[in-house]
């Protein structure tokens, strides 16, 4: 009988570069922990990359799906369906009141719905601006929307249209707008280029220039919304509303889901057969996603996301000043952070980190990234960071 990593390797085309010496095989989860093939046990700080935003299997998630997918599992879209109902509601009520969603599967497809209703918006202005260093996703749109060329250069020629200014530098971004621009569209918090926040200027100046150049403002939150700010969206830590926002990621408790809300003045740009998604608004995924959203909007959660954002910020500096060869600043707000780091030691600690029983993510050799999953505790996370100071004392 051929093993997993034997398996893996002959079947699955190789996009991940997961190492049979060095990547476990996870076969269970509880709450911020997962426990490999061997039974051991990891402490998790990627929380499935952003996704496992209640931590694995939470019993409230679990549920749901149990209870939905007893009861109906697919219709289509040419049918009513409950949960996709129930979501919609919750979704723009908490998020912006008067707007209306479309429903995907996956974050790039909530960006593709995004660029498809900036396009269509108004005849003639078709551009979009996105920043350099950003992470919009996967499909050939959004890996034009994103702005590194490393995604790029493989699949040329890209899909035109897309243009890049600096992040946080409104001159940049003011000097690439012409009578075809559609849209801006930004992460608040850049995600894969690093973790890097967005100035409260910056976000003020481009709203303020959204409006006068009549262009949509879009916020990518695909990574850093659903709570990871201590906020419900990262926008609200500026009071800054975007026209469109999406999401996806720890929006379906480990389901996969897209959702692009629109604000009022563009809900209905999109008509019957611009736009449509064989599995967008299944109502299982929309049920785990309600019960999600109610813990995420349970009373005292986002405060206590914050509190706990704040002692990793405070524990993760430490570090700065205890290890100052190696490690070169602390970025984030919230659970979404990273450790900036001198030395090109980053996978190293990863995969030291994974030895010892902690998952974290380095997202390139200098750049250490943490997102465990918004409820865990303290004391979890002081166990994590002990694992990590261990690690480099010895380095
Ligand atoms: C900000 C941002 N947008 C879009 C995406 C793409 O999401 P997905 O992988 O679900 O298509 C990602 C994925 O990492 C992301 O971080």
């Amino acid at each position: 009988m051929k093993s997993i990593q034997e398996m893996e390797k002959q079947y699955i085309i190789n996009t991940y570069n997961r190492q049979p010496d060095q990547t476990p095989c996870l076969v269970k989860g509880e709450g911020s922990y997962a426990w490999d093939d061997s039974g051991k046990k990891y402490l998790d700080f990627l929380g499935g990359l952003a996704v496992n935003a209640v931590g694995h299997c939470h019993p409230a998630v679990v549920g749901a799906i149990r209870e939905q997918a007893g009861r109906l599992i697919h219709t289509s879209n040419l049918y009513y369906g409950g949960p996709q109902a129930e979501l919609a509601m919750a979704l723009v009520e908490n998020s912006m009141p008067g707007g209306k969603v479309f429903f995907a599967n996956s974050g790039a497809e909530a960006n593709e719905a995004a660029i498809k209703l900036a396009r269509k918006n108004e005849p003639g202005r078709f551009k979009i601006i996105t920043a350099e260093a950003s992470f919009h996703g996967r499909t050939l749109a959004t890996v034009a929307a994103t702005g590194q060329p490393k995604y790029h250069k493989p699949f040329a020629p890209v899909v035109e249209g897309f243009a890049y200014a600096t992040f946080n530098d409104l001159d940049s971004f003011e000097k690439l707008i012409d009578e075809q621009t559609a849209a801006i569209m930004i992460e608040p918090i850049q995600g894969e280029g690093g973790v890097y926040a967005a100035d409260q200027t910056f976000i003020e100046g481009l709203r303020s220039l959204c409006d006068r150049e009549g262009i949509l403002l879009i916020f990518d939150e695909v990574q850093c919304g659903m709570g990871r700010t201590g906020k419900l969206w990262a926008f609200e830590n500026y009071g800054v509303i975007p026209d469109l926002l999406t999401a996806a990621k720890g929006l379906g408790g480990g389901l996969p889901i897209g959702v692009m809300i629109a604000s009022e003045p563009y809900t209905a740009v999109l008509q019957p057969g611009d736009h449509a998604s064989t599995f967008g608004g299944n109502p299982v995924v929309c049920s785990a996603a309600l019960a999600v959203l109610n813990i995420i909007l349970g009373e005292g959660f986002l405060a206590e996301v914050a509190e706990k954002g704040v002692y990793f910020k405070q524990e993760l500096k430490r570090f700065l000043s205890s290890y100052p060869v190696l490690s070169s600043e602390y970025r984030g707000i919230g659970l979404i952070c990273a450790l900036g780091l001198k030395k090109a030691e980053a996978k190293k600690i990863q995969g030291k980190c994974t030895s010892e029983g902690l998952l974290i993510n380095a997202i390139n050799d200098h750049t250490l990234r943490f997102l465990p999953p918004l409820t865990i505790s303290k004391s979890e996370l002081k166990n994590g960071l002990a694992i990590i100071d261990q690690i480099m004392k010895k380095i």
